[in-house]
């Protein structure tokens, strides 16, 4: 196995911090990923996908393994279903592509969603009123300490919102190899989020479809997030908080314009996005980073930013948004 060593991983994150990998490797095919275990190697491993949810702040010990496996498959299909296979190195909106012009449903509300496949169940990515969690069938990952192969099947991934084993009990201990959808021959379109109805208006779109849905989520996408190959950035900085409906409503009589999601009969969610622009924070710069002027769930790279810098001002967010609203933003990015 091929190590280069102490190289920058500023163009393998969508963030653009400038650290180094004390080793680093690029993985092509599972088959590899049994020659890891091998003694003279770093125990300590890290998998990087698309890099479009970490947040450097040091430099990154041991070896740092970029995942480029590739491939998509049809392993499975019955009348109304298909079970896609797809290298966990794909990257995730080109996938959603090609299921799309297959005529393959499940995936448009997740266009360009940025990272890879492989990266999508550890944090269950979601967007517009889907979770992928919901066509998740298996997932296949290499296990470093039992040194074999394992399949995971989605009702034992403990997937919760962004959240599931992969950032617990499996944290660092498993390489992702491939996930298996379980994708509709028949669409279930969900528009639930009022957003995309707003768009499919716009778009004066007459007849349903999931290319219609995907291309409704693209335009709203472009129009509030930057696009990390000109700002850099990591998406969601912050986890939407759910609240106790009683801490809600006592919010309310002090800020009447809170919105909400309901979670359950006795939680709420409330987006960080409000919360933090409530905080003044929408656009503000210093230096070379800042805050989204037109989402301020988004922290931005503007160019040379320090990843020290970028965790600071998350630092000042999440205290300001605790002093105004008593409520504890947690991190959605992972921090390295
Ligand atoms: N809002 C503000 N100010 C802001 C941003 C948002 O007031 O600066 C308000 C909006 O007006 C709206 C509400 O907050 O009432 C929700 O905003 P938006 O629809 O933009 O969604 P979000 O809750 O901020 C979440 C996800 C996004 C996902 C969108 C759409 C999380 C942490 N983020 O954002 O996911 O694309 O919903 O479904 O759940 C990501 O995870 O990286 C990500 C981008």
């Amino acid at each position: 196995m091929q190590l280069q060593q102490n190289i920058s991983l500023q163009p393998y994150n969508t963030f653009g911090i400038d650290m180094p990998a004390e080793y680093f490797t690029e993985v092509t095919d599972e088959t590899f990923l049994p020659l890891t275990t091998e003694e003279d190697l770093p125990a300590e491993k890290h998998v990087l996908g698309g890099g479009s949810n970490i947040l450097l702040t040091k430099p990154v010990k041991g070896l740092t393994i970029h995942n480029k496996i590739k491939g998509i498959f049809k392993i499975n299909e019955d009348e109304h279903h298909v079970w896609i296979k797809v290298g966990s190195g794909e990257i995730w909106h080109e996938f959603v592509i090609y299921a799309i012009a297959n005529g393959w449903a499940g995936v448009e509300n997740l266009a360009l969603i940025p990272g890879t496949v492989g990266a999508a169940p550890i944090q269950n990515i979601g967007a517009y009123g889907v979770e992928v969690k919901e066509v998740i069938d298996t997932i296949s990952a290499w296990h470093w300490e039992a040194k074999q192969f394992f399949p995971y099947h989605s009702n034992e991934c403990a997937f919760g919102y962004r959240d599931s084993i992969f950032k617990h009990q499996l944290k660092d201990k498993v390489f992702i190899t491939s996930v298996t959808f379980k994708l509709n021959k028949t669409p279930k379109f969900n528009t639930s989020y009022g957003a995309i109805e707003q768009e499919l208006a716009k778009m004066k779109v007459t007849e349903l479809s999931i290319k219609a849905i995907a291309d409704a989520v693209i335009a709203i996408r472009t129009s509030k997030l930057p696009d990390p190959k000109k700002i850099g950035n990591a998406g969601s900085f912050f986890k939407n908080p759910t609240i106790a409906k009683q801490q809600y409503e006592h919010l309310k009589d002090f800020h009447p314009q809170i919105p909400s999601y309901p979670v359950d009969n006795d939680t709420v969610k409330v987006p960080a996005g409000w919360l933090i622009e409530q905080c003044g924070w929408k656009g503000f710069r210093a230096g070379e980073t800042g805050v989204h002027d037109k989402q301020a769930l988004v922290l931005v790279n503007y160019g040379h930013a320090d990843g020290n810098a970028v965790w600071n001002l998350s630092e000042n967010i999440v205290k300001t948004v605790k002093d105004k609203f008593g409520i504890t933003l947690e991190r959605e990015v992972q921090v390295w």
